[in-house]
C-alpha cells in the first residue's frame, strides 16, 4: 500500500536495476511497459516488505542481487555484499554505499553523487525516520548526520510513502510550501517523493534537530 520500489536506468548503457521490490508483480509490468531487463537488484536492508519481489523477478530476468555484507547471508539468493566506502557501477552510473544503521542492521544507502540521487530505504523518509527495530537512537542520529551533510540539491527517494502523516509538524514559509506540494502531488495521485535534501534538513522535524538530546526526546516519545 505505501511501498516504494524504484527503476533504475543509466542512460548511457541502458543497463538497469530495480531497487527494493516489495512484490514483484507492478514491478515485472512496469519493466515489461519499459522494456527493461533489471540486470540488478540492489536492496537497502533486509526486511521484507523491500525484498519480496527479489526471487521472482531475479527468476524471470536472471538479475544479480547486490546487498549489504551484512545482509549477504540473510537476504535470500543474495549475490554480492558490498559496505561503506564500496562504489558499485550500474553502467557508467557510480552509487557509493553508504552504512546506515539505526533501523536495521547492515542498513545501506545507495547514493549517486553525479546523478544527485539517494536512496534511503526505512533510513529516511518524507518528514519522518524509521522505526528503531535493530538499532538505537544515537546510531540513527549518527546515520542522519551523514546524510546531512550531502549537498542540498541531492533528490532523495524513500522506502515508504509518509508524507501525509508528518504535514502537521510544518511550520513558516518553506513548510507552508512544502505542505502544498505534498497535498497537490497527492491530489494528482503521483508520489509526494523526491523532494530535496535541502528541504528536508529544514522540514524534517527530526533531521533538523541541531542536537543529540533534541532529537532523543523526539523519537522517543
Ligand atoms: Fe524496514
Amino acid at each position: 500500500m505505501d511501498n516504494y520500489a524504484y527503476l533504475l536506468i543509466d542512460k548511457q548503457t541502458n543497463i538497469s536495476a530495480v531497487l527494493d521490490p516489495s512484490e514483484a508483480e507492478p514491478v515485472i509490468k512496469e519493466c515489461e511497459k519499459q522494456n527493461i531487463k533489471p540486470v540488478y537488484i540492489l536492496n537497502t536492508h533486509h526486511h521484507f516488505d523491500h525484498i519480496e519481489g527479489n526471487k521472482e523477478i531475479k527468476d524471470k530476468y536472471n538479475s544479480k542481487i547486490v546487498v549489504s555484507i551484512n545482509d549477504l547471508n540473510i537476504i535470500p539468493s543474495a549475490d554480492i555484499g558490498l559496505e561503506e566506502g564500496d562504489i558499485f557501477n550500474l553502467g557508467n552510473s557510480k552509487a557509493h554505499i553508504i552504512s546506515a544503521e539505526g533501523h536495521a542492521v547492515g542498513h545501506i544507502l545507495w547514493y549517486f553523487p553525479s546523478e544527485k540521487n539517494l536512496f534511503t530505504g526505512d533510513i529516511l523518509f518524507n518528514l519522518a525516520v524509521g522505526g528503531l527495530f535493530e538499532g538505537t537512537a544515537e546510531q540513527m542520529w549518527h546515520s542522519l548526520q551523514k546524510i546531512k551533510k550531502l549537498p542540498d540539491d541531492v533528490l532523495f527517494y524513500p522506502g515508504h510513502e509518509y508524507a501525509v502523516y508528518g504535514l502537521n509538524s510544518l511550520y513558516g514559509p518553506t513548510g507552508e510550501r512544502y505542505a502544498a506540494k505534498v497535498k497537490e502531488r497527492l491530489s494528482q495521485g503521483i508520489p509526494t517523493a523526491p523532494f530535496t535534501l535541502g528541504e528536508e534538513k529544514i522540514c524534517n522535524p527530526y533531521l533538523s534537530c541541531s542536537n543529540y538530546q533534541e532529537f532523543y526526546e523526539k523519537i522517543i516519545s
